[in-house]
């Protein structure tokens, strides 16, 4: 893996436009109102309950593709002025694109070089003068901490709790070299200043905390309850565990995130969020927790221990938006376009770093478990034995290891965004009996139903499918019905006069 220095801006190699940092959103506010202005938010100012309703609400609005983003206005039972942010990314490509500062309007596989490219530089986090920051405007601090006041919600029936962070950002450091981490991980409310953490086997801040431990230490924490979608996204991937990923999220925005120091604790937290924890975890400090409705679209696992963090402060605007992530089978899956895109980018620059030549375009299916269970390679094989070392590197890289069950290889005239072409090269170039590889015992969760009893989850395996041409008979492989290249042309030049509607189709095959 190719290392990057922090502090130094390292342009990506994906060709895409130069980077307009100052497109990106400085905040939530910013991003929510650059959305609304293009009809992608409702806002809903009717009372609500957070139990399971807005839960209820997001589902039900999210079965189409594209759905809008739910601002609640009004919930039962908290503060006037507390709203709840829910499908912030959800199914839309555009509000993606506009948290990361990319215009409007652009396909599946144009926002994933985008996202490549962001991923690809990194610009470290800038610290602000504490009396600047918009999340300093209210605190509460020791005593008078008190969580419950914001509209943390029950999102399935049979969750164990009122869950306030599910789209977060969590941030912890790194016990030996110091750099901070940054991920997205569910949090349960106990108490007025008491809150659940879950994190599967092999999480960064799961295995800082561990570390700790070890040494009889508490693991200092801080999470963004109200987070803007770039830092959302970004937390969410899996980074080399030997970076600060905050500079990868100033590389998304294409602009420094701006931290200010803690005020209870050493960790610096992000000036422009909603809501901020400041808390602790102290040596084997830890609750029962759970079960929650989780991206799978099952309850992961039954409720079991999880860390315990005591809350020591909180910071937040005034009329604070907590923003929730709900988890369910897809277009519902609040991680699933987002991972469709991000994950795919950082599967396709992991492939690219190594040194994996002839990659065209890396898919991580949205309905697969919200974008985890499935990677999708294009690649113009090159020599022998090319599509299953592709596979097997997709299979295991930083950035497509976690859950990753199904990994297919498709040669360069199959877009693996397109499900019906990746079919018909499943159908049509494998043969099961030769391309079908497994790796056992690799890297999963407790949250994978399809294992038990639940304990035996972490260890999962994934099947390496290669259903590109075969390469020792590439030459003779029959031929592939296309459209010849001058009909096509002439074609597509009439096509209004032919009386279609609107242009052509692009055909990613044609006879030369
Ligand atoms: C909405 C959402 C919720 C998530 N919740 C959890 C969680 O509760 N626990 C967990 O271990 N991972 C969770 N993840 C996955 C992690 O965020 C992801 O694997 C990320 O890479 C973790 O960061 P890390 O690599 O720095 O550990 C969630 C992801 C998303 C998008």
């Amino acid at each position: 893996m190719e290392e990057m220095s922090v502090g130094v801006v390292v342009e990506g190699s994906t060709g895409a436009r130069p980077r307009a940092g100052d497109l990106a959103p400085r905040d939530l506010r910013e991003w929510l109102a650059r959305a609304e202005a293009l009809g992608l938010v409702k806002r809903i100012a009717e009372e609500v309950d957070w139990d399971e309703e807005m839960g209820a609400i997001t589902y039900m609005l999210s079965q189409e593709i594209d759905s809008p983003a739910l601002l609640f206005e009004r919930i039962r039972g908290c503060p006037p002025g507390f709203q709840a942010l829910w499908n912030m990314v959800g199914s839309s490509r555009d509000r993606f694109a506009l948290a990361i500062g990319e215009p409007v309007g652009l396909s599946v596989m144009e926002l994933i070089q985008r996202c490549r490219q962001g991923f690809n530089r990194m610009i470290p986090p800038t610290e602000i003068d504490p009396g600047q920051a918009p999340v300093n405007t209210n605190h509460m601090v020791g005593d008078e901490v008190d969580v419950t006041i914001f509209p943390a919600a029950r999102h399935w029936p049979r969750d164990g709790g009122r869950y306030i962070g599910t789209a977060d950002a969590v941030i912890t450091r790194d016990p030996d070299a110091g750099w901070l981490n940054v991920g997205t991980y569910r949090m349960m409310v106990h108490d007025r200043n008491h809150v659940g953490l879950y994190l599967s086997p092999g999480k960064d801040a799961r295995l800082h905390i561990e570390r700790y431990w070890s040494r009889g230490e508490p693991c200092e924490i801080v999470a963004v309850w109200g987070v803007e979608p770039a830092l959302f996204i970004t937390a969410s991937q899996t980074f080399p565990k030997t970076m600060s990923e905050l500079d990868f999220v100033g590389g998304m925005k294409g602009a420094p995130i701006e931290l200010v120091k803690g005020r209870v604790g050493s960790l610096p937290y992000p000036a422009q969020a909603e809501i901020v924890m400041e808390g602790v975890i102290p040596p084997n400090s830890l609750k029962m927790e759970g079960p929650f409705g989780e991206f799978t679209g099952y309850y992961g696992r039954p409720e079991d221990l999880a860390f315990l963090v005591e809350v020591k402060a909180v910071h937040y605007r005034d009329n604070p938006i907590l923003t929730h992530a709900l988890m369910a089978d897809y277009p519902a899956n609040e991680c699933a376009l987002l991972y469709a895109l991000a994950r795919s980018a950082r599967v396709w620059n992991d492939l690219e770093k190594l040194g994996v030549p002839g990659i065209k375009g890396v898919y991580c299916h949205p309905a697969a478990a919200g974008g985890f269970a499935m990677t999708i390679v294009s690649l113009e094989q090159r020599y022998a034995g090319h599509a299953p070392q592709a596979l097997a590197l997709a299979a295991q890289c930083p950035g497509g290891a976690y859950f990753s069950k199904w990994i297919i290889a498709v040669d360069d005239d199959v877009d693996p965004s397109d499900t019906n072409q990746v079919l018909w090269a499943m159908a049509t170039r494998c043969n099961p009996v030769e391309d079908i590889d497994l790796l056992r015992q690799t890297w999963s969760t407790w949250l994978d139903p399809t294992q038990n009893p639940p304990e035996e989850r972490p260890y999962s395996s994934k099947a390496l499918i290669n259903a590109c041409m075969e390469h020792r008979y590439l030459k003779t492989f029959s031929k592939r019905t296309k459209v010849g290249r001058k009909v096509y042309e002439r074609v597509a030049e009439r096509w209004k006069a032919l009386g279609f509607p609107g242009a052509p189709p692009k055909l990613r095959a044609l006879e030369e």
